[in-house]
């Protein structure tokens, strides 16, 4: 079955169904040595290489493998991500940039393994990426990142050469990066997953994990006990190691188009990332069927109109590209860390035995994969050079740490006082979504096609900050640490666990 049943599939959910896997019945109980929760990139990769190194893994995930935020990416595996690299040196030093730039390597590599090794049909393609620039004020960035790239050891170079159909000013190239249809590559590890003492569960969202016992206890409903936990949950739903105020949700909005056959440029081989004034991503897909592009990134629940997100992509496109189709538009979020770095290693609780993996920093294709190698590695007790660079309990700067704080208390208090002032339920139109008056409280409603109302608290269930309307996905978003809710109060994403309450609001025409 492909997922077309979200307002806005993404190319890869569309175009990929998946086999369909047990959900972990009330009562039942697994034994195996590691529980993975999650099933994206980091989930999927964690639960095989831990498989392969003779474990009997559970996998639990809360939706469909791989339908979270691993398939709604641009599909890029790579080692250039944006201008990181001058960054990493000025904040780190040499070694980190390097390690960075040798794991995310690593992760490329291990892909193209998999691929190859389970004969996995997933538009594998190896070639240059590049981040460009067409702002004069950006170019000098774009030559000291080809210098610190370089110096990290990655096969990058100066150009102006490109495949777009506008003038760049610069651009730093890097060889040799893959691409793929990331959501056909994750259901074949899930394939390669299960069997041979290795479950994969579905449907199946973790409420709790008890690390206090000699075993540790995953709790969905039914439970899984294990010796060690992964949580690959993009962010970890347990309030343990600060990681709600190290991260902070980033979305973003992509489209798949058609070009015309007559269009003097098509999409390209390469894979592109513009930086300076407007950001975007671009490549081609499916054969050169589509062009994926996209950007729009603001703080998740932060923006009121999402649907000018897309309008925005769909008018740049338009002006470099002959556009003949929309074909598919979608939009994400991902986890940004304080300190450009992801967190990846132990919890501080349960005695070492509950792992993370988080703030992959809208590059979780090659640093989840990254990810997934240290924790296997850190379970199968084997060294990884890569570990402490990652470290999830570095300790961050103050300022940036203070910064996300702050943007957090600011929505935690000025969400409230926006929301005085509701609508009155009745001037709801069809398919619109609004924040309401119903008696002097406000609640979040939503009018239906068919003119049903569908209302529910404001407050979100994991730390009480007020949700806002998306109307571009029909959903309510929490602009503090980006759980979201379908229209009944439904969690379509964590870190929330528990819905949010409904609410009647009087007469029937509420439901
Ligand atoms: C628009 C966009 C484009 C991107 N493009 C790229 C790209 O081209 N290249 C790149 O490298 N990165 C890209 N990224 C970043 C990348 O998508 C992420 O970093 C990566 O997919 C994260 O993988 P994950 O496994 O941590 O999360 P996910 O893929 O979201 O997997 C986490 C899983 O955990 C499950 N889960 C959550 N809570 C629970 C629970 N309580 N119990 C059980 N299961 C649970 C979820 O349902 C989900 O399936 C992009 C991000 C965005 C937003
Ligand atoms: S996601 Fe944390 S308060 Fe809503």
């Amino acid at each position: 079955m492909s997922r077309t049943d979200v307002p806005n599939p993404s190319l890869w959910l569309a175009t990929a169904s998946g086999v369909g896997y047990p959900a972990l019945a009330p009562d039942e109980r697994v034994e195996v040595d590691v529980a993975v929760v999650g099933a994206g990139i980091a989930g999927l990769t964690t639960a095989l290489l831990l498989k392969r190194s003779g474990a009997r893994v559970a996998l639990v995930e809360a939706g469909r493998v791989c339908a979270g935020v691993t398939a709604y990416t641009t599909g890029k595996v790579s080692s250039l991500h944006g201008l990181t690299y001058r960054e990493l040196r000025a904040d780190f030093g040499a070694t980190t940039a390097r390690i960075y730039a040798e794991a995310n390597e690593a992760a490329i590599a291990l892909v193209a393994g998999f691929v190859d090794e389970l004969g996995i049909e997933c538009d594998w393609r190896r070639g240059p990426a590049y981040t460009y620039t067409t702002d004069e004020k950006t170019l000098p960035r774009v030559e000291e990142e080809v210098e610190a790239a370089q110096a990290a050891g990655l096969p990058a170079s100066f150009t102006t050469e490109t495949e777009l159909p506008f003038e760049v000013l610069g651009a730093v190239r890097v060889e040799g990066q893959g691409q793929f249809h990331a959501r056909r590559y994750g259901l074949a590890l899930a394939a390669a997953v299960d069997g041979d003492g290795s479950r994969v569960f579905e449907h199946s969202r973790v409420v709790d994990v008890d690390a206090s016992a000699g075993v540790c206890t995953v709790e969905s409903g039914g439970a899984v006990e294990a010796n060690q936990v992964v949580l690959a949950t993009q962010i970890p739903f347990l309030d343990r190691g600060g990681f709600f105020a190290k991260v902070s949700p980033s979305r973003s909005y992509l489209l798949a188009v058609e070009v015309g056959d007559e269009a003097p440029v098509g999409a390209p081989e390469g894979m592109y990332l513009g930086v300076g004034g407007q950001t975007r991503t671009l490549r081609s897909a499916e054969g050169g069927r589509y062009l994926v592009l996209g950007g729009a990134s603001h703080k998740a629940g932060q923006e009121p109109d999402t649907t000018g997100c897309y309008d925005e992509i769909e008018r740049w496109a338009r002006e470099h590209y002959a556009v003949e189709t929309v074909a598919y538009r979608w939009s994400a979020h991902d986890y940004v860390p304080v300190d450009g770095l992801p967190y990846v290693g132990k919890l501080p609780f349960g005695d070492g035995r509950v792992w993370v993996a988080t703030g992959f920093n809208k590059w979780g294709l090659s640093n989840g994969t990254a990810a997934a190698a240290i924790i296997a590695d850190g379970i199968a007790g084997v060294p990884n050079l890569w570990a402490s660079t990652f470290d999830a309990n570095r300790a961050e700067s103050a300022a940036t740490f203070v910064e996300e704080n702050l943007n957090v208390a600011a929505r935690f208090v000025g969400d409230r006082i926006r929301h005085l002032v509701g609508k009155d339920p009745a001037e709801l139109g069809p398919d619109e979504g609004a924040v309401v008056d119903v008696g002097g409280e406000r609640v979040g409603a939503y009018r239906d096609a068919e003119g049903q109302l569908h209302a529910v608290s404001l407050t979100c269930t994991h730390l009480g900050c007020h949700v806002t309307w998306n109307p571009a996905e029909r959903s309510w978003d929490c602009p503090c640490h980006g759980s979201r809710f379908d229209v009944d109060g439904r969690v379509l994403h964590g870190p929330a666990l528990q819905p949010l309450e409904r609410k009647a609001l009087g007469g029937s025409e509420a439901r």
